[in-house]
């Protein structure tokens, strides 16, 4: 086990990466050990891991890993070795990374609107499961597939109101799904075309009450009802939380209970159950180390933002926890403040409100540790005004 930098740095290279990236100890390592300018991306491999464990050992069906969350190889494999099988994909870029990198895990293209060269191209690499939300959209899979017989075709729903719509910190709704009278029409038309059939919904990311999930599965069983039509497989789609400030969240079990509870209640125990979960297993495994440029006042000035891996905190005003790294005395004082975050290219839109609480003599030159952004953060980074890093690094501390 490899306990400080110097350890690290005294084997051989091989054991320098074993994610495929340096390693070191402790964030802190990285910092001091780096020369170049921009931010450093951080994978924590262990945290990764426990959060696969937990759905791997919890979640009352099999689990899909949503690859758009977070789709670097270290972390996929990290997944895989925990026992993760299953990835839902939305290109053919996704698929061929998935093939090449673990070609015995099972593929679901779980995007509901999928051009014919992708749907050609993932039936050919072995791509069964598709999503579809329109008669259109299944005649195209029909079309591009030449009515494959072993196709697991499934219905994705657009969930109507849910009384409690505070509950979700991101609703995902208005894009995506068929309703009502559309749902039922397209189960039994798609019945009668394909070899297995299964619904599947997304109840929105960072959904905050497990009762929209059982909500979900009692509309689903509605819509079966209704349709007179038998389906093989329901998939709870992703939305399963995680803990930023100000955003507590129940614990994971309460969610797979719950959704075991209402699978039973609603006559879907005996099917093919699939979640898919993306931010809950990757976003407490990664951290994006940012420098002080400059401080005025309460405000300040990184070199990563919202055109960076910190989106979410612009866009959607999100208040990632925050941890002050200064290898230089003086120690950082006790005392904190709220800053307000900028971001390092030219656009005023790249500010990031927070507030987020460091210590107040903050200044120049101090690093600062934003978590929890393992989902979502690095893999929605552009380059726009030069402003990128190549730089990741994992970290084995805890
Ligand atoms: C089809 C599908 N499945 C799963 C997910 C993962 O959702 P989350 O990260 O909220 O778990 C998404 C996210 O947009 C999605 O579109």
């Amino acid at each position: 086990m490899l306990n400080s930098l110097q350890a690290v740095r005294s084997q051989p290279l091989s054991l320098l990466q074993p994610y495929g990236l340096p390693t070191y100890q402790t964030a802190a390592d990285a910092i001091s050990d780096y020369q170049g300018d921009d931010q450093i991306y951080a994978l924590y491999p262990r945290k990764v891991a426990r959060a696969a464990r937990t759905f791997v050992n919890g979640f009352p069906g099999n689990v899909l890993y949503a690859v758009k969350a977070n789709p670097h190889p270290s972390l996929l494999q990290i997944l895989w070795d925990e026992g993760v099988r299953r990835f839902d994909v939305a290109s053919i870029r996704e698929i061929k990374l998935l093939r090449n990198l673990l070609p015995q895990a099972e593929l679901f293209l779980m995007h509901p609107i999928k051009s014919r060269k992708t749907i050609a191209f993932a039936y050919n690499s072995g791509v069964r499961n598709m999503a579809f939300d329109h008669a259109d959209e299944l005649q195209k899979i029909l079309d591009c597939t030449y009515e494959a017989e072993d196709l697991h075709l499934h219905l994705r729903l657009a969930l109507p109101k849910f009384r409690e719509t505070s509950e979700v910190a991101m609703p995902l709704k208005g894009k995506f799904g068929a309703e009502g009278e559309e749902a039922v029409a397209l189960l039994r038309a798609a019945r009668r075309r394909v070899g297995k059939l299964g619904l599947c919904f997304h109840v929105g990311s960072q959904c905050l009450s497990p009762k929209r999930y059982e909500f979900a599965l009692s509309y689903a069983r509605e819509l079966v009802e209704a349709s007179g039509v038998q389906i093989d497989s329901i998939d709870v789609g992703g939305g399963f939380p995680v803990a930023y400030p100000d955003m507590p969240i129940a614990p994971m079990d309460s969610y797979f209970e719950a959704i075991a509870r209402s699978l039973a209640a609603n006559g879907f125990d005996d099917l093919d159950v699939l979640g898919e979960p993306g931010r809950a297993l990757c976003a407490e495994g990664g951290s994006t180390l940012v420098r002080v440029e400059l401080r005025k006042g309460e405000d300040l000035y990184l070199n990563d933002g919202t055109y960076g891996s910190l989106f979410d905190a612009g866009q959607f005003a999100w208040k990632f926890p925050v941890k002050l790294h200064r290898s230089r005395p003086p120690a950082p004082c006790a005392n904190t403040i709220g800053f307000r975050f900028f971001g390092p290219t030219c656009d005023s839109a790249d500010t990031m409100t927070g507030p987020f609480h460091l210590p107040a003599d903050i200044c120049e030159g101090d690093w600062i540790e934003v978590q929890n952004l393992g989902a979502y953060g690095q893999t929605l980074a552009t380059e726009f005004n030069g402003f990128y890093s190549d730089h990741m690094v994992a970290i084995l501390e805890d």
